[in-house]
């Protein structure tokens, strides 16, 4: 199964990727994380990347649609896997659907996790990433709105997208987040 989770800064779909990727043993695959983790290893992509992350804006298509290519190639992927903060515009969301079409794999649903923005700051600030400073939050979600958002129309269009209340406990994100796979599974 492939499935896509989308929603701004803070809403949750780290933290609930991996409470799903348990349950439904598949692996998961942020592209945030994969490229703090080329930060850390010093390596060129991770310096091609750290400016954009630190400002709050998308790090350039090119870079990550390589990260994620390579990556759907490794076998681990073939019964599927959970794409965290991926795509995130329209142009990524495009070549998404071209690079699983490729390989015969359709997505099978898009979850996207709705928290309005005074909580996502709320939660971003309390957590302190490097890139949880008021100023960068602010462009986050700015770029959120600006060019994610229109993804939730593309995917909608597909038929593809389900939308759930991020907003409560993890537990109780995590059951809204069960719910709407066990619908696509059983449909
Ligand atoms: P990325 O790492 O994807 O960050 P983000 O989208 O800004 O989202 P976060 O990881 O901050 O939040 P989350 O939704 O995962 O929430 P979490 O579970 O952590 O991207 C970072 C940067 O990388 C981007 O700005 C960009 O530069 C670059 N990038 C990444 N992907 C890219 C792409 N595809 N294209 C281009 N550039 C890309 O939770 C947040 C906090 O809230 C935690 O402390 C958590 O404990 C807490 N929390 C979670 N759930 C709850 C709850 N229900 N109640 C209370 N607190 C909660
Ligand atoms: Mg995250």
């Amino acid at each position: 199964m492939f499935i896509v989770f989308i929603g701004p800064p803070g809403a949750g779909k780290g933290t609930q990727a991996e409470r799903l990727v348990e349950q439904l043993k598949i692996p998961h695959l942020s592209t945030g994380e994969l490229l703090r983790a080329a930060i850390e290893d010093g390596s060129d992509l991770g310096r091609q990347a750290q400016s954009f992350m630190d400002g709050g804006q998308l790090v350039p298509d090119s870079l990550v649609l390589n990260l994620i290519s390579e990556r759907l190639d490794n076998p681990e992927l073939s019964a599927g896997c959970l794409f965290d903060g991926f795509p995130r515009n329209v142009q990524q969301a495009g070549l998404l659907d071209q690079l699983l079409d490729h390989r015969n794999r359709p997505l099978d649903m898009v979850l996207e996790l709705q928290v309005e923005d005074e909580e996502l700051t709320r939660r971003l600030l309390a957590r302190q990433r490097p890139d949880d400073t008021p100023d960068t939050i602010a462009e986050r979600l700015r770029v959120y709105a600006n060019q994610t958002a229109p993804v939730l129309e593309y995917y909608a269009r597909q038929g593809k997208l389900s939308s759930i209340d991020g907003n409560g406990s993890p537990e109780d994100v995590f059951a809204r987040a069960q719910e709407a796979v066990r619908q696509l599974t059983s449909s």
